[in-house]
């Protein structure tokens, strides 16, 4: 979808002109490409408190041929800073000292992940208050980061220093493109349960069979596209009305399509049956569907309000009834939800709609909570986006559009493929211990953040 500011800013006059009213200039994003690099060029490791994971992140560093720097030099793409060792927030000073030198030399579309551990599990005040101390720390830098550079959040519980793999390398590498000013919580994973790297990290779905909810267009689409990119087998869900560019799409990508209402009483059976009978399994389902039917509260009507809650939020209910029964998804599976930061924040005339994704958030935290679902190893996460630039906000008016677009760190809209890298990191099995996480794609939007 064209964004012509971003066009106009970038080249020429209008580069100059944007430059002389300090108008933003939005940076183009490195994202991610088979085969790439994960890094661009080299990433400095540092950290604090005898840094009891800098060893572990040189290491997976070393295998995923990035270059490990001790020192900023002009050429370090990223930065990784271990804070697990925290005791008190004196010692902060020290990612201060480590950072700031090497955020003057960040090269473009540049990262800075930081490692901490949960502010719940601390054993003394002070070392709680130094653990969301990081909190605060990679927000900030994340507005501050120029050139589409991104900074966030990892925090490693005690028992899950072996299951860091996968969030890292997401986090560093172009898949994480629109992610940023954001705290994922990276747990045990599966009671007894590995959680090893995929064979090949440009095939992480190998093997495995995925569902995809609206995919006929837009997000949809996308995720269906990347999930088969990445080598599961995808069932794409959508209406019957949108039998066409659903058929076209599972032939593009060598799925199979499956023209469902979802909010039809027995759409998560027939989602399960469908995926059993044509594919063997059932290992992945995104419950992308969703609609809005925008008003201001007080003119909201019933139906208004009952269509949006069902499709976004009630429909999701009654398919999990199904999906996470032993019929559904398998052991070790991965159910991803979609929210947004309208749920999130609240939005004016979008009661309904925030209220369904504000819902699936709750869901979302719950049943990755819950210790039936940890038992067998089925994670439950939700991706939360901002601006996308799809059809749906192509018909905002010109004027909100481009607020809506502009409010966020990186000064741009995200594309559907952001969203899709971001659903699939949370669909890879070597990513079991992320459970009942809601995370933000949205450029850190001002909204809510
Ligand atoms: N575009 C954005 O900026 C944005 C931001 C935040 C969240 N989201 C969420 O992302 C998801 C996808 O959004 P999009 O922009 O691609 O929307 P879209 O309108 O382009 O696509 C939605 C798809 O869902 C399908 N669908 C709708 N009702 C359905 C039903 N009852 N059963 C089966 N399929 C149904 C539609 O036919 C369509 O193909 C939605 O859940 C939306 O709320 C989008």
């Amino acid at each position: 979808m064209a964004d012509r500011y971003s066009a106009l800013v970038s080249s020429g006059i209008g580069k100059q002109v944007a430059t002389a009213l300090g108008l933003p200039r939005p940076s183009r994003l490195r994202r991610h490409e088979v085969g790439a690099a994960v890094m661009p060029g080299a990433v400095l490791v540092a950290g604090a408190a005898d840094s009891p994971l800098a060893e572990c992140i040189r290491e997976l560093l070393g295998g995923w041929d990035v270059a490990v720097a001790t020192q900023p030099s002009t050429s370090v793409a990223g930065v990784v800073l271990d804070m697990t060792g925290i005791m008190t927030p004196g010692v902060l000073e020290q990612l201060r000292f480590a950072l700031a030198p090497a955020l003057k030399t960040l090269q473009p579309s540049g990262r800075v992940v930081v490692l901490g551990r949960p502010p719940t599990m601390a054993s003394t005040p002070e070392q709680a208050a130094a653990r969301q101390a990081l909190e605060g720390i990679v927000r900030s830098v994340a507005k501050e980061m120029r050139g589409g550079g991104t900074a966030n959040l990892v925090r490693v519980a005690e028992s899950a220093d072996a299951n860091i793999a996968a969030t890292l390398r997401f986090f560093l590498s172009g898949r994480s493109a629109y992610v940023s000013g954001q705290v994922v919580e990276v747990g045990a994973g599966r009671p007894g349960g590995e959680v090893s790297a995929p064979a090949d990290w440009d095939a992480p779905l190998a093997g495995k069979v995925a569902v995809v909810t609206g995919a006929a267009r837009g997000i949809g689409a996308e995720i269906a596209r990347v999930l088969s990119r990445d080598r599961a087998s995808v069932v794409c869900v959508d209406i019957p009305a949108a039998g066409a560019p659903l058929a076209a799409l599972a032939n593009e990508i060598g799925g199979s399509a499956l023209q469902l209402d979802v909010t039809t009483p027995d759409a998560g059976d027939r989602i399960a049956d469908h995926a059993r009978s044509r594919h063997g399994g059932l290992d992945i389902v995104v419950h992308n569907a969703g609609i809005t039917r925008d008003k201001l509260l007080a003119n909201t009507d019933a139906d208004r309000w009952h269509e949006v809650l069902d499709v976004n939020l009630l429909s999701v209910l009654r398919m999990n009834e199904a999906l996470l029964d032993e019929d559904g998804i398998a052991d070790d599976g991965h159910l991803v939800l979609v929210s947004s930061i309208a749920g999130l924040a609240g939005n004016r005339g979008q009661a309904n709609y925030a209220a369904s994704k504000a819902g699936i958030a709750g869901l979302t935290r719950a049943l990755g909570a819950s210790p039936e679902l940890h038992g067998r190893g089925i994670t439950v996460n939700a991706v939360a986006p901002g601006f996308i630039e799809t059809e749906m906000t192509a018909k905002i008016p010109f004027a909100t559009r481009e607020v809506g677009r502009r409010l966020n760190s990186l000064a741009q809209g995200g594309l559907p493929v952001d969203v899709a890298e971001t659903i699939g990191w949370l669909s890879w099995d070597a990513n079991a211990g992320v459970t009942g996480q809601v995370v933000r794609v949205c450029g850190q939007s001002l909204l809510g953040a």
